[in-house]
């Protein structure tokens, strides 16, 4: 009885899902906890967004400087990206919180709690995005004219091909080129790395990210993957934002055809079709409205919701205020971004920004809880940058 029960509700929602398009799902906070600082004490870093790799999450980061414990000073070269590992708790999974025995650090009292990154080596830190060689590539992309080659990830790989020893993972990079906090080409390339991973016995060995294409989105053409994408049946969709960033394109390529171009399929929000015609970044038919809330933020796919989501920060509004929105299908219809939870902010030159989620982190491989990891970027007028790591509960 029961199962026929069972069978006749898989059967309905067979039926049904063609017909009539799924109701948005509107995730609301029950609980909020505060776990502890992402960080390597040794490293101060800027913006880290994680994947999950194995049981590992893979943090890539902008900004990093070694972090002198002695004189609590940063130390220079700035490097415009760096990546490291977090471990999970063995068996249960979840990110694997040090309560006690930290290293005195960057973000790291010594007391604890962090959750510590590892695998680098602070005397050969070097980028973990190449810098291109007309990028001003010898001195770490600051250039002799006082200009500076920014190549800043915006966010972590994507992942488009797993095995149990290896992934393949793709970055669409702004060729950002800036002069103190200006951007001198608003109009940017984007560049394709490729990272590629394949397990070892050493716990410390990083992926390698190798440069790809130099410009494979040309200046004056929607970046899409920068502002995030998700993976799903056999398709990489990827967002992209517009000039003023207050509109969100998308983009979908086989898993298997990242690297070609022609392979790319963009969808008219107008029409509701995929074609191969790029639209134009100022093209107002091609955006789908409230496919993330302008600022930085993550794509995924929640298993437990079976639903696309976004989460991330509003524009114009850097302070860790974590706005959420959700779609059944990547290209939506997305609901419109509401408040989700309000971090605390730094006291820097803003409160926060690099506002992400953690679906790495969750114990299930598929966003499977009724909840989600978040991170912020807190910058402090006297400190290091700061990660907190929070974990939210839905209701
Ligand atoms: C985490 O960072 C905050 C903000 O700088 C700091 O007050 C706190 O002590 C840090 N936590 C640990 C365990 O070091
Ligand atoms: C898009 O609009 C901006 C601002 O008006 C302009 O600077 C840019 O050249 C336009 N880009 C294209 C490809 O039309
Ligand atoms: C984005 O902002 C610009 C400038 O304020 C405005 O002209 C344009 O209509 C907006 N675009 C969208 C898609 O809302
Ligand atoms: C999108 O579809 C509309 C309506 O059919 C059309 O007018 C517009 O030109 C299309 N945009 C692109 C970029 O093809």
């Amino acid at each position: 009885m029961f199962n026929h029960i069972l069978l006749a509700a898989c059967l309905a929602q067979t039926y049904a899902s063609p017909l009539t398009p799924r109701a948005a799902v509107t995730p609301q906070v029950k609980s909020a906890t505060y776990l502890g600082n992402v960080t390597d004490p040794a490293l101060d870093r800027d913006s880290c967004g994680s994947v999950r790799i194995g049981t590992r999450a893979f943090w890539t980061c902008r900004d990093t400087m070694v972090y002198n414990t002695q004189s609590g000073q940063d130390q220079l070269p700035i490097i415009v990206s760096t990546a490291g590992w977090t471990d999970a708790v063995a068996n249960t999974g979840g990110p694997a919180i040090k309560t006690t025995g930290g290293t005195v650090g960057a973000a790291s009292n010594g007391k604890g709690p962090i959750l510590q990154m590892y695998g680098n080596n602070v005397n050969s830190l070097k980028e973990y995005f190449p810098i291109a060689s007309d990028n001003c590539n010898t001195n770490h992309g600051f250039c002799s004219d006082g200009t500076r080659w920014a190549i800043w990830p915006d966010s972590p790989p994507l992942i488009t091909k797993s095995s149990p020893k290896s992934i393949t993972a793709y970055n669409w990079i702004p060729r950002a080129h800036i002069q103190g906090l200006t951007l001198l080409n608003p109009s940017q390339a984007y560049s394709l790395y490729r990272t590629t991973y394949t397990g070892t016995s050493n716990k410390n060995t990083l992926p390698t990210a190798t440069l790809v294409t130099t410009e494979f989105w040309k200046a004056g053409e929607i970046g899409f993957g920068d502002y995030g994408g998700v993976v799903k049946n056999g398709y990489a969709y990827l967002y992209g934002q517009n000039f003023n960033h207050n509109g969100t394109f998308i983009a979908r390529v086989p898993t298997g055809s990242v690297e070609t171009r022609s392979a790319y399929q963009f969808y008219n929000a107008t029409s509701l079709t995929w074609s191969s015609t790029l639209p134009s970044i100022n093209d107002t038919t091609a955006v789908i409205p409230n496919a993330g809330a302008g600022g930085q933020g993550t794509f995924y796919y929640s298993n437990y919701y079976k639903s696309y989501i976004w989460i991330g920060q509003a524009a114009l509004e850097p302070v860790a205020n974590f706005y959420i929105s959700t779609a059944p299908a990547p290209e939506g219809p997305w609901v419109l971004p509401y408040k989700l939870f309000q971090g605390t902010n730094g006291d820097g030159f803003v409160g926060a920004y690099s506002l992400q989620a953690n679906p790495a982190l969750l114990p299930s491989t598929d966003a499977s809880e009724n909840g989600i990891y978040l991170t912020w970027t807190q910058p402090w007028s006297t400190g290091p940058y700061v990660t907190p790591l929070v974990y939210l509960a839905f209701q």
